[in-house]
């Protein structure tokens, strides 16, 4: 019907003036409104849906279940997994216990996480442990992070993210024989690393950035207006010996691994250009946005006053006034 997200007042609409709300409609709008992160509204949607005589599905709690998830909602993400087989005899699936864990992993619960999987009557999927092993990045936990990357290298071993993530924690704490290990498992599989790229739509055409590109036509106007931003949010190192100041990961940005110019921020500066002040900007990403990407982009939403939108390997990411609506988790 209506793509995911980006577009959340189009997609309102849309539903808004359908004549007949199916169950798939509903199911979408509830989606649509959780992966910008506005939980509490899929709440009031679900009891409009119940109250106007709709049965929920599995689909419907993937949705809610997300909402929570995203919203960083833990208490009302427990309540709906258990509502669901207990008030509407919906025996909860995979993704469920997927959603459940995202929420536990964001709210930093690990041991409780791993529980969780260990308890499911269903068989852990590498999926399942790669969200154990997103959550263990996000707390720095490199021990529960190789025990989950370990199951998903049983289950799926050319997964090149999972190898990707597990050798990036691993530098960040400076263990360069594990990284060098981790490498060689990957090479061992015939995997290379994927490189990252950033594509933005204008006037219907895409436009495709990789990191430290400079092959785009309009690259001179994309790099100037990328300095610009740089000074006004304050990173005026960008010509500078200043990466030193940046903080974590020091080690791989000291190995030409800097990101200021990845694609991200390049695909940005040529949406902010092009793109019509008032209209989003909407970009998609092939890869998990870096936490430095991240955090610049919430300071570009604030100083430009644009709403961005970015779309990457796993959710959206709604930037708008400083703030993300993944709460920064992701
Ligand atoms: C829920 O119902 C919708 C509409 O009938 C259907 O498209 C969807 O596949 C259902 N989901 C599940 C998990 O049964
Ligand atoms: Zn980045
Ligand atoms: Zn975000």
């Amino acid at each position: 019907m209506y793509s995911k997200c980006g577009d959340l007042e189009a997609a309102r609409e849309v539903f808004d003036r359908l004549e007949l709300k199916d169950l798939v409609s509903w199911n979408t709008i509830i989606m649509a409104y959780a992966i910008c992160g506005f939980g509490s509204y899929c709440f009031g949607l679900f009891s409009d849906m119940v109250n106007e005589g709709h049965e929920p599905n599995g689909s419907t709690f993937v949705s809610l279940l997300s909402a929570c998830s995203i919203a960083g909602l833990l208490d009302d993400g427990w309540e709906f997994f258990n509502s669901m087989k207990r008030d509407y005899g919906v025996d909860p699936g995979i993704e469920h216990y997927g959603c459940m864990l995202d929420l536990l992993g964001r709210a930093g619960n690990l041991e409780r996480a791993k529980c969780l999987i260990e308890e499911m009557p269903l068989e852990p999927t590498s999926r399942i442990w790669g969200s154990l092993l997103s959550a263990s990045r996000h707390h720095r936990d490199i021990t529960m992070a190789a025990l989950a990357a370990d199951r998903i290298f049983s289950l799926d071993s050319d997964n090149t993210g999972c190898y990707v993530l597990l050798a990036d924690m691993y530098a960040e704490v400076g263990r360069w024989e594990d990284v060098q290990r981790v490498r060689n498992l990957m090479k061992k599989q015939g995997l290379k690393m994927t490189s990252s790229c950033s594509l933005v739509e204008h006037n219907g055409r895409t436009h495709n950035f990789k990191n430290h590109d400079k092959s785009h036509g309009e690259s001179y106007a994309v790099y100037e207006v990328l300095d610009i931003l740089s000074r006004m949010i304050g990173e005026d190192n960008l010509h500078s010996s200043g990466v030193s100041k940046l903080k974590p990961a020091v080690s791989l940005k000291a190995r030409g691994n800097s990101p200021v110019f990845h694609s991200v921020r390049l695909a940005t500066c040529f949406g902010l250009i092009k793109i019509a002040r008032g209209e989003t900007v909407l970009i998609r990403k092939n890869v998990r946005l870096c936490e430095d990407c991240h955090s610049t982009m919430k300071r570009i939403s604030l100083v430009t006053k644009r709403e961005i939108v970015v779309g990457d390997s796993k959710v959206f990411h709604h930037f708008k006034d400083g703030r993300c609506s993944c709460g920064d988790y992701w």
